[in-house]
């Protein structure tokens, strides 16, 4: 992208507009809802000397909040009670006294939850409007694709021939992991939701077998069925039960990508379920965890292959795009009842240019 390197103090705020942010209320306990937030009017802040002054123009709303919304340490750090809720958002500099950032930018960035922020440059990626859609910088380009080329790629080791199965396989990763399983010639097995997500999987990401798993009354029989050579690579987003019935099927040196268990996000006690040890060692198996930002130091290299991917029209982004920054807290929730079919995200407003 092309970057205007000279100071300049300008603006495009031109009418009057108000900002809102959205804070942590309260900490859930079991599934969270509309009381976890709380709206607040408050002041477009005045930009310091080096800063820049964004619009939020989409927001990310992703599982892994769910676990901030807790006061406990893990990899990342807890959302305070009654401060702004942060996670990816695109936006746009409507405000610079930055040298690196003029008013029309569109950048990517861990931010607030509010309409109108300020932000020191050093934070923030610049995305290119022209190699696609923006909002792709929070979905198949950005956090979600990467997850999905590393985790299946790095962990999963898929090879030409192999059964890869994918739960959430219709959701932001999923989507993204069963196209790169395609691209790598596996055999692809998802899971999901929804009859409509089940036909997204087989009609348009062409995966070989699609399994409703909340209609299905005999998942171990449909598994079985839908992957006869049994499971070289397990992508697992989702764990609990479903997981348990894949565990049985897998091969002799399988590996089992623990990238998400959303199943167990919302349970304040966790279920114990069949000692899978006994599964993994005779089968020689590997079952890994990770966290994507293990990969931050590989982040250009995974961009750029999921962009070279996107432009040969091998890689296509799907997105369930809300409408409006009083609609975030419902995109959320939403993520745990299944109501999207790719990236969930919201959308605040158009860029200026
Ligand atoms: N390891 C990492 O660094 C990393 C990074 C990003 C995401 N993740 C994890 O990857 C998983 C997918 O994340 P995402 O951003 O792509 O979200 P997503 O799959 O787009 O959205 C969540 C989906 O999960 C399914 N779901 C919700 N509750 C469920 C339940 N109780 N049992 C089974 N399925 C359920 C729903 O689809 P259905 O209609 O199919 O139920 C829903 O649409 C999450 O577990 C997330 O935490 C991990």
């Amino acid at each position: 992208m092309k970057r205007k390197f000279f100071i300049k103090s300008t603006s495009n705020m031109s009418d009057q507009q108000t900002n809102s942010v959205i804070e942590l209320a309260e900490r859930p306990s079991g599934k969270p809802d509309k009381s976890t937030f709380r709206f607040r009017e408050i002041e477009i802040p005045k930009l310091q000397n080096g800063d820049v002054l964004l619009k939020s123009l989409y927001i990310s709303v992703d599982p892994y909040m769910r676990g901030r919304m807790r006061d406990v340490e893990s990899y990342v750090e807890p959302f305070e009670l009654d401060e702004p809720i942060n996670g990816g958002v695109v936006a746009e500099v409507v405000e610079s006294k930055s040298s690196g950032f003029s008013v029309g930018d569109i950048v990517q960035a861990q931010l607030e939850w509010k309409k109108y922020q300020t932000a020191d440059p050093q934070n923030l990626q610049p995305v290119d409007p022209d190699l696609a859609p923006i909002s792709t910088a929070l979905s198949t380009l950005g956090m979600t694709g990467l997850t999905a080329y590393f985790g299946l790629l790095d962990i999963g080791e898929p090879e030409e021939g192999e059964t890869v199965v994918i739960s959430g396989a219709a959701g932001a990763v999923g989507n993204v992991a069963c196209q790169i399983a395609k691209i790598k010639g596996c055999r692809v097995v998802g899971t999901a939701g929804s009859d409509q997500k089940i036909k997204y999987l087989e009609n348009e990401l062409n995966i070989d077998k699609g399994i409703n798993y909340k209609t299905t009354e005999n998942m171990r029989e449909a598994l079985a069925n839908a992957c006869p050579n049994g499971v070289d690579v397990y992508f697992d987003n989702v764990g609990g039960e479903l997981s348990d019935r894949v565990m049985e099927l897998i091969n002799k040196h399988a590996r089992i990508v623990l990238c998400g268990q959303i199943a167990l996000y919302n349970k304040e006690k966790q279920p114990i379920g069949p000692r899978v040890q006994l599964q993994i060692l005779p089968k020689s198996a590997r079952m890994e965890g990770f966290i994507i930002f293990n990969f931050a130091d590989r982040f250009e290299e995974g961009v750029k292959q999921l962009a070279e991917w996107y432009n040969a029209g091998k890689l296509n982004h799907k997105e369930t795009v809300t409408e409006g920054f009083e609609n975030v807290p419902s995109a959320f929730l939403g993520l745990f009842s299944g109501e999207n079919i790719g990236k969930q995200i919201v959308r605040i407003a158009d860029p200026k240019n």
